[in-house]
């Protein structure tokens, strides 16, 4: 059976996932996110503004600031994100538990790393690391509440950054990750916009998720689980428009994991037959033109992303 956008269905036969070894993943990942420098300070001036605004505003109203703030940080990857967030609530909440879940070790250790070297500042920030996935982290906790008797732990703050792509069960987490937050407390969900480059890539090959964890979810999805069950929330979004030549430069190490990114396949170069990586390029050619009047301008990809907090009633 032939696809519409013409790749024949054998071409996604057998391409090695890129999730299929998270510390490569990362690598890719930080190629993605971070080619431009941007990335960390686009969260910094959102954690300043939208963060401070719609999360640690409203903590401040109902915590008391001498109390341990608790928080969950669902696939955290090497923190950088997670101490934009740190660094607001560190000015308010002098005492914070700070669970993280991230089943990649690597980027793990990179985090670890970052918090050592910003001495003292996050010195009032007790860590809890458990290397595994969100699955095995619940896991975890039911056999822990069960051999205890005790009720599970709750949690002011519970985040997940762009790692609800891959969770089994959008609903499911969402339900269980509600579920932990104390009366007041905030879920912050960020997912990638409808518009992004990584989910219209998926969205024209679902097949290069088929047989992987990895689920083509965009933040449409999690708002649409909230319209059904009227749970009011904030939203912001993120836009952020790049420059992608790289990918079509055959030469560029950087592009090639860029590449990867976007695909989630690994060495996609290499490694994908040629029509599917001849229409890939030509689409992200497409979406890089930042003017349809002008097909060879650039810059055009969108990397934007969506949050949306949720307090729980
Ligand atoms: C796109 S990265 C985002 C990392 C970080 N939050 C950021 O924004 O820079 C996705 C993260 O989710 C993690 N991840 C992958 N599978 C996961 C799972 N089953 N449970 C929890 N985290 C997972 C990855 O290891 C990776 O660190």
């Amino acid at each position: 059976m032939m696809a519409e956008n013409c790749v024949p269905d054998s071409c996604f036969e057998n391409l090695p996932k890129l999730v299929d070894d998270l510390d490569d993943y990362l690598k890719a990942y930080q190629a993605y996110a971070e080619f431009s420098g941007l990335k960390v300070d686009i969260y910094k001036d959102w954690a300043r503004i939208v963060f401070e605004e719609q999360v640690v505003t409203h903590f401040i109203s109902k915590f008391p600031s001498d109390g341990t703030l608790r928080v969950l940080a669902v696939g955290s990857g090497d923190g950088k994100v997670d101490s934009c967030m740190l660094e607001q609530l560190v000015a308010r909440y002098p005492r914070i538990h700070y669970t993280v879940v991230e089943p990649a070790n690597e980027p793990l250790e990179e985090f670890k790393s970052l918090i050592n070297d910003s001495r003292p500042k996050f010195d009032g920030v007790e860590f809890e690391w458990h290397n595994k996935t969100f699955d095995e982290f619940q896991k975890l906790e039911e056999e822990k509440a069960k051999s205890t008797g005790a009720d599970k732990e709750r949690f002011h703050l519970i985040h997940a950054i762009h790692s609800l792509y891959y969770v089994n069960d959008l609903q499911q987490a969402h339900t269980y990750l509600r579920d932990r937050l104390v009366k007041q407390g905030a879920l912050l969900v960020i997912l990638l916009s409808e518009e992004a480059g990584i989910y219209r890539v998926w969205d024209r090959h679902p097949k290069l998720c088929e047989g992987s964890p990895a689920t083509n979810l965009c933040s449409a999805h999690l708002r649409q689980i909230y319209a059904q069950s009227d749970t009011p929330y904030t939203f912001h979004h993120q836009s952020w428009p790049s420059d992608i030549s790289q990918c079509f430069d055959a030469s560029s190490v950087q592009g090639g994991r860029m590449l990867d990114f976007i695909t989630h396949v690994r060495n996609f170069r290499q490694s994908a037959p040629e029509e599917l990586k001849k229409d890939v390029i030509a689409f992200l050619r497409r979406l890089n033109q930042s003017d349809k009047e002008d097909e060879k301008s650039s810059g055009g990809y969108q990397r934007d992303w969506d949050s949306m907090v949720m307090i729980k009633s």
